[in-house]
Parts: structure tokens; C-alpha cells; sequence
């Protein structure tokens, strides 16, 4: 079911499924909640699965300006809240999700059961990465988001999936092409000015799960590997023929992961 919610004067659309223990699966970027639809298709069977689109994505209201990371967390929470979900969730974050999932862990501790990081890390931008996204965001803001959805499919997949699977690495570029150009250039300036959120890991006291793809160029499994050995109960699962978007291109393999992790904390 796709509901409506308005957090803080803002639209946000929200997919929910299943009853259970809740699960919250958050996109990367320039995506939408329909990346997930693997994992919510599977584990809507055994949860409550909530899948929102964020600020500026999807069909929530657009974006402008700078959105941090944080105000990412402050919105899902306030998603929570309008939800009326009580429990603490099962955070799934992928890449910006995860970038989001530091913010939320620490400004909403109560809010966290487990973490589930794919495909993502926890350093901070470069000064060049930073200058890239800035020249990213002009060129979006100027030309609209074409350019990107031709130059993030290499990037987002695998060797693997482009040619095994043009379909998901299609409908990924439809998605970047549809999506609002501030609220892309909003999300780059966001991410840009995230925090080192290396030096929180020692502090992260909930189980965690880092997933990701064997190819991942983005977030490699060397860094990954190096940031799950920063957080004390964390596992570490690498997924074959997958690039950045190990959930989307290795759905099968991926769910298994997830749920047998969270079998290990029941
Ligand atoms: C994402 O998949 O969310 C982005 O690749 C994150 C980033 O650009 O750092």
C-alpha cells in the first residue's frame, strides 16, 4: 500500500507492507523506494516493511537548496512518528541510505533495533570528491539529470548486470532521468557536507550487517571490510555479480543474507 504522510510541512510518499517486527529500507541516491522492491516483496511476508521515498525523490515533495544527511534522519523519524511506530526498526540503507543511517543511529538512538549497511561508508568526502559534486549539481541544475543516468549506470552495476541484466540498469536511468534537478543538486551539496562518521563507529552499539557487491566501485569491500571491523557486533557479507547495487542485482542472495542476520538476534 503507498500512503501519504506530511512531516514538517512536506509530502512524503511511503510504501508499508506486511505486520511484524518494522524494517525500514532507505535508497540510495538518485533513486526512489522502488529499489527495494525485491526486499519488500520477500520480507513483507514475516515483517512490516516501510519504504519511503526521501525528501526530493520518488513522489515525496521536491527539495531545494542543501538537504544533510541529518535532515534525512530527522524526516524518516518524523515518518516513524506519523506512522505511529513504536518499536525500534531494522535500518536498511543503501550507499546515501547509509550516510543517513549514522545520522539516524545517533540523533534517534531509540528509534534503532539493528542496522543493515549496504553498499556504503563511513569517511567523508575529499576535497576533489567534494568539488565533483559541486560541478555535478551546476551541470544538473543547468542541463537536467540526462548526463548522470548515462554516467551512473557504469558506476551503480556490475559488468555482470549490464550484461546479463539490462532491464534493472534500464529502468535505473529512467528513474535518474525523472528525478527533480534541485533535489539532486540538494542531495550533492548534502552529501558533500557530511561528517567523518568513522570516528562513531566505536560508539554503534546496535547488531550491524554490512553488505556489499563484489564490484562495488563506489564502496569498495576493502572499505567496508575496514568499516565493519570498526563497529564491535558487526557482520560482513560480500555478494558476487553485484556492483553498488548488490540488493537490486542479487536480490536472491541478498534477501537470504538479511534474513539470516536477522535470525541471529532472535
Ligand atoms: C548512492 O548510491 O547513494 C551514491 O552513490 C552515494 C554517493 O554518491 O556517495
Amino acid at each position: 500500500m503507498l500512503l501519504t504522510k506530511r512531516v514538517d510541512g512536506r509530502s512524503f510518499n511511503i510504501r508499508i507492507e506486511g505486520a511484524g517486527e518494522p524494517i525500514l529500507f532507505v535508497h540510495g541516491f538518485p533513486l526512489d523506494q522502488t529499489m527495494w522492491n525485491h526486499q519488500i516483496d520477500h520480507f513483507s511476508k514475516s515483517l512490516q516493511v516501510i519504504a519511503p521515498d526521501l525528501r526530493g525523490f520518488g513522489e515525496s515533495s521536491p527539495a531545494e537548496g542543501t538537504v544533510e544527511m541529518k535532515d534525512f534522519a530527522d524526516d524518516l523519524a518524523g515518518i516513524l512518528d506519523a506512522l505511529e511506530i513504536k518499536k525500534p526498526v531494522h535500518f536498511c540503507g543503501l550507499s546515501m541510505g547509509g550516510y543517513i543511517a549514522w545520522e539516524f543511529v545517533q540523533r534517534h538512538p531509540g528509534k534503532v533495533k539493528s542496522l543493515i549497511l549496504c553498499d556504503t561508508k563511513a569517511s567523508p568526502d575529499s576535497e576533489e570528491a567534494k568539488a565533483n559534486r559541486e560541478q555535478t549539481a551546476q551541470r544538473v541544475l543547468a542541463e537536467g539529470p540526462e548526463f548522470l543516468a548515462i554516467a551512473m549506470a557504469e558506476k551503480l552495476f556490475s559488468p555482470h548486470t549490464i550484461a546479463e541484466n539490462p532491464d534493472v540498469v534500464k529502468r535505473t536511468q529512467s528513474l535518474i532521468r525523472s528525478t527533480n534537478p534541485n533535489s539532486i543538486a540538494a542531495a550533492l551539496r548534502g552529501m558533500a557536507v557530511r561528517a567523518d562518521m568513522d570516528v562513531v563507529l566505536k560508539s554503534i552499539d546496535v547488531p550491524t550487517l554490512a553488505i556489499v557487491g563484489e564490484d562495488d566501485q563506489l564502496t569498495t569491500p576493502d572499505v567496508m571490510k575496514e568499516m565493519a571491523k570498526g563497529i564491535s557486533n558487526a557482520q560482513f557479507v560480500e555478494v558476487q555479480q553485484a556492483g553498488h547495487m548488490s540488493p537490486l542485482e542479487q536480490p536472491k542472495f541478498v534477501n537470504q543474507a538479511i534474513e539470516d542476520f536477522l535470525r541471529s538476534l532472535s
